[in-house]
């Protein structure tokens, strides 16, 4: 039997090429190995305020963005979280027995909370429960995700291993799946920061579906140092950067990059990068694009994808709620 991946998805800002290299990219490559569940995670998104239309936008946007990356929808499973109505009622029961310390220590709610002052919403403090109803409900044995949702999927063990306690075997306790293909991009204004969607300024992240233009311009501009020469180590974390994003899209070591570009200058540099960028980028959004234009075609994918999600979540919640003693 193959192992079974499940990861999700924020309909929540768009994607970049730092998460098309980090990610959308290598789920591709998991696809024949690994039976994968993807869940663009609405009931995520709305922990904090989202405007409506973008929300709706965003949603199907993303999808397409999978599918346009080369994650095939006949091998991998997509759907739409509020599809799926067993998350909202296992996270409940999960909620019930989680405690509220451990949810206190939870980085992302500190961080997240500090911005809602006196107001902060309840459902930013339940979100890793939620995060973990979404992988137990599928059994999930890996979980790919950055560095900073580790922690949730630490806390989605330390759940399943408690509800498997008290009530019997019922979950599968799942790991964080490292690829290793992994790969980190850097924002081009300010190299020692992620390239994150969430970012307040965006002249240091390229988006997929940024113009030509635009992509052209945020590379030229990106921010390099006066050491004036093209070498890979800590102190240039802007080169670096660069020739990472090279490396990454030519399938080279970054060596190898470095041998080729020996002697030029950081235009040279930044022509490659912006060369390598537009080769993937370019070709990404004439199929999400089309994709977007045929919302039919679109719908089979997600409603296909939330059947036998639902199959599966269905008979998870079943054996949940036995165990615990509801009538059903
Ligand atoms: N919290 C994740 C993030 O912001 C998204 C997410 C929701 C997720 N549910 C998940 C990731 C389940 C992995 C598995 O990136």
């Amino acid at each position: 039997m193959k192992k079974r991946i499940f990861s999700g998805v924020q309909p929540s800002g768009d994607l970049t090429l730092g998460n098309y290299l980090g990610a959308l990219r290598n789920w591709a490559k998991l696809q024949d190995e690994y039976d994968a569940i993807y869940s663009i995670v609405d009931l995520h998104a709305i922990t904090v305020k989202q405007d409506s239309k973008q929300l709706h936008h965003r949603t199907l946007q993303n999808l397409a963005m999978y599918i346009a990356s080369g994650v095939d929808p006949k091998k991998n499973t997509f759907f739409i979280q509020s599809h799926v109505k067993e998350h909202s009622e296992l996270s409940w029961i999960l909620t019930c027995n989680s405690y509220m310390g451990e949810l206190s220590r939870m980085t992302q709610y500190k961080d997240k909370s500090q911005r809602h002052g006196d107001s902060i919403p309840a459902g930013l403090f339940i979100y890793p429960v939620l995060m973990a109803a979404d992988i137990l409900l599928y059994q999930a044995d890996l979980v790919p995700v950055g560095d900073d949702q580790s922690q949730h999927v630490e806390l989605t063990r330390d759940l399943a291993i408690r509800f498997n306690n008290a009530y019997g075997e019922t979950f599968t306790i799942p790991k964080t799946y490292t690829s290793p293909f992994g790969a980190r991009i850097y924002d081009l204004q300010t190299p020692t920061k992620l390239m994150s969607k969430s970012a307040e300024a965006q002249a240091g992240i390229i988006f997929l579906l940024d113009d030509e233009k635009v992509i052209r311009r945020k590379i030229a501009r990106s921010v390099t140092d006066n050491v004036g020469l093209i070498q890979y180590n800590d102190e240039q974390p802007g080169v670096k950067n660069l020739l990472n994003i090279i490396a990454l899209i030519r399938d080279k070591t970054t060596a190898q990059v470095v041998q080729e570009l020996e002697g030029k200058g950081y235009k040279a540099l930044k022509d490659e990068a912006t060369d390598a960028a537009l080769s993937v980028i370019l070709p990404l959004q004439k199929r999400i694009y089309e994709l977007l234009a045929d919302p039919a075609e679109l719908a089979g994918i997600y409603t296909s994808g939330a059947e036998r999600a639902r199959d599966i979540a269905a008979t998870t919640l079943d054996d949940v709620k036995q165990k615990i003693g509801f009538v059903l």
